[in-house]
């Protein structure tokens, strides 16, 4: 049975950006921001409260958070990888937080600098304050298909993770193909084994379109009663600790997809198109969006 609507997390202005070489400017984030909000999308990773060392280019995320204007109807999150980042999440007036973890050791320490032990551990505090706070928390498990570093990645270390994470109180683990290898069969077999310990409306999935599996992988994940997605506007993306991990599926070409199955969205795809053709200006290349380059020849 496929879902009738599907909540999309656009996480563009944070997993987009904090893959781009060049630096982008900061009013042309809070543009992209204030344009997906108005283009309907009802969550937006806008930025990402971690070491300015480790990623330069979410520095500047408290200034995002101050000089948007925000829509009533939008859920504006973050990364928050320890308690200094939700405190500065928290000064930002982030609606909800995310931690993120890993399936694989090796990520893990390339990532955030400790095993995944330790990483929970880590995690504990910035969820116990966020509780106090009323801020909901995402918790994402990164390398759910494979490994830049150790390959393979067996499916109940994915749902012995996740269910880790909902344990200690993340209201629902997003599940990443960090880079994008994951084709059908083997994403079947991952949330059947996820699926064991945990209902199918604490998950979501975040697909990185490497391979070009993306929406082959979503609808598989669909049609396991999976409700929730993460997808960039343009395709933009990747994590500067994924070696080889290209953009995340575009927003836009999973929006297609969705209208087309009449699966309710909430998001104005023309919108949504012109807002990633923005950035794309900005950033001086094409969209990785099939369907943004399709509806932009016909002068849509
Ligand atoms: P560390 O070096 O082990 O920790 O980094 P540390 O506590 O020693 O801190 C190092 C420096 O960073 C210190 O500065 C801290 O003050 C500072 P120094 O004393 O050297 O001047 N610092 C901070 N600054 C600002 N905000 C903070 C913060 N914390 C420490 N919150 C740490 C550990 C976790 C901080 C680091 O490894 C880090 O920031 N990693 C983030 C990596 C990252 O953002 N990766 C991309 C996002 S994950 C992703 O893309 C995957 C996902 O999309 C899902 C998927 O696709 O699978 C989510
Ligand atoms: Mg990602």
């Amino acid at each position: 049975m496929l879902p009738t609507s599907v909540k999309i997390v656009e996480v563009g202005p944070r997993d987009g950006l904090q893959n781009e070489k060049g630096v982008v400017p900061l009013d042309a984030k809070v543009a992209l921001v204030e344009q997906l909000a108005d283009a309907g999308c009802a969550v937006i990773e806008t930025g990402s409260f971690v070491s300015p060392k480790w990623v330069p280019q979410m520095a500047d995320s408290t200034a995002v958070f101050q000089q948007i204007k925000r829509s009533p109807k939008v859920s504006y999150a973050a990364l928050t990888p320890n308690l200094r980042g939700l405190e500065a999440a928290i000064e930002a007036k982030a609606d909800e937080v995310a931690i993120f973890g890993a399936a694989s050791e090796s990520f893990s320490q390339k990532n955030i600098n400790c095993s995944i032990a330790e990483s929970l551990q880590r995690f504990l505090p910035v969820i116990e304050l966020a509780q106090k706070q009323n801020i909901p928390v995402r918790g994402y498990v990164s390398c759910v298909l494979g490994c830049p570093y150790e390959g393979d990645i067996a499916p109940q270390k994915v749902a012995e993770v996740s269910q880790q994470l909902l344990d200690m109180g993340c209201y629902e683990v997003s599940l990443g193909d960090t880079i994008g290898v994951g084709t059908p069969i083997k994403t079947q077999q991952m949330l059947e084994a996820v699926l064991e310990k945990i209902p199918a409306d604490k998950l979501a999935v975040h697909f990185h379109d490497t391979y070009g599996q993306a929406l082959a992988n979503i609808l598989v994940a669909l049609q396991q009663g999976i409700s929730v997605v993460d997808s960039a506007v343009s395709g933009l993306g990747g994590c500067p600790y994924a070696k080889g991990a290209s953009g995340n599926v575009a927003t836009e070409d999973l929006v297609y997809m969705l209208n087309g199955m009449n699966i309710k969205t909430g998001i104005d795809l023309n919108k949504l198109t012109a807002a990633g053709l923005t950035m794309m200006q900005v950033l001086g290349r094409q969209s990785n969006s099939k369907v943004a380059l399709a509806l932009n020849a016909q002068g849509q």
